[in-house]
């Protein structure tokens, strides 16, 4: 995976969005509100997709937000050089989001009463939306093929770092009660039952209806009409959508298209490997 990057704690970032000052303000100054909602993923693990729905779900379904406010404002990475600006005029909860590894979050969040939702994917499909990401966004010099780019990736290469590490970074925090986390599978399966566990964990009491707002307007091809959620506001220069669409295919097991089976078993052995001390399951290895 090639991109301009240094490396901030062992981790890489993009000079692009990045710089030491936006990463340790991030880290050791930004300070954390009590009714902070943190919005935090692994790169391409359903970032977006969270912050439309928890948009939806702060204003109960309402949509008058997320149909005029580009989703990168609505809910700014707050590591990355610039975002003070949008998050110093956000209302109250502030929906912020992070890609940031646990060890490099900020600090005031851990003496705080803010709440973390943290959503996962399937890494395989992480890296193949990543692959295709590297086309269409500036910062990356586009990946030409699946074998080099897995290759970086099980070696902590990509932008952010370790996928293997963010998760076992943050699954440190599974049974506190600031802490939720889901996957993108549940999402898909269950969008409805999903939200609705996300409502009680946040203390929002919607109704059915509210709820039904919710789902509607978050689903893939809500998003993907939605022209302040497919990211079409952002000028082409950056995100060239000609060669390939931000929301892209929104389904889970498409690397089943594109890994070889050596390429599986490969990832398979790599992943058992480093996740073996973390005593979870997830639904991703019923499926590998
Ligand atoms: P694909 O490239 O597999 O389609 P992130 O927001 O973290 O960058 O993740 C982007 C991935 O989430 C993309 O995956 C995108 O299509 C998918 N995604 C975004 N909104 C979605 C939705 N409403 N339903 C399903 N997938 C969604």
């Amino acid at each position: 995976m090639s991109f301009d990057h240094f490396e901030y704690k062992g981790v890489r970032f993009a000079k692009a969005v990045h710089s030491e000052d936006s990463l340790s303000y991030a880290e050791n100054t930004f300070e954390v509100l009590d009714d902070d909602i943190f919005n935090v993923t692994y790169p391409k693990s359903g970032t977006n997709w969270m912050i439309e729905i928890l948009n939806l779900i702060k204003h109960k379904g309402d949509s008058t937000v997320s149909k005029t406010v580009p989703i990168h404002i609505r809910s700014p990475w707050y590591e990355t050089a610039g975002s003070e600006e949008y998050i110093s005029k956000m209302d109250s909860p502030r929906i912020i989001s992070s890609h940031l590894p646990q060890h490099i979050f900020a600090k005031s969040f851990f003496k705080s009463k803010a709440k973390i939702i943290y959503t996962m994917r399937n890494p395989k499909d992480v890296v193949v939306s990543m692959f295709y990401f590297t086309k269409i966004l500036n910062i990356f010099k586009p990946a030409e093929n699946l074998q080099n780019f897995l290759e970086d990736f099980v070696q902590g290469k990509a932008l952010y770092g370790s996928w293997f590490d963010h998760i076992k970074g943050w699954m440190q925090m599974k049974n506190d009660s600031r802490f939720f986390f889901i996957t993108y599978e549940e999402l898909t399966q269950d969008l409805r039952g999903s939200i609705v566990r996300i409502c009680k964990f946040l203390g929002y009491e919607l109704d059915d209806a509210q709820i039904d707002l919710v789902v509607e307007q978050s689903t893939f091809k809500s998003m993907k009409e939605n022209k302040m959620s497919n990211w079409s506001q952002v000028p082409s220069d950056v995100l060239d959508q000609s060669k390939g669409s931000f929301l892209r295919k929104g389904k889970s097991g498409d690397w089943k298209n594109h890994f070889t089976v050596a390429q599986s078993e490969h990832f398979d052995d790599i992943y058992q490997e480093k996740m073996k001390d973390l005593k979870m399951t997830f639904p991703w290895e019923q499926a590998s």
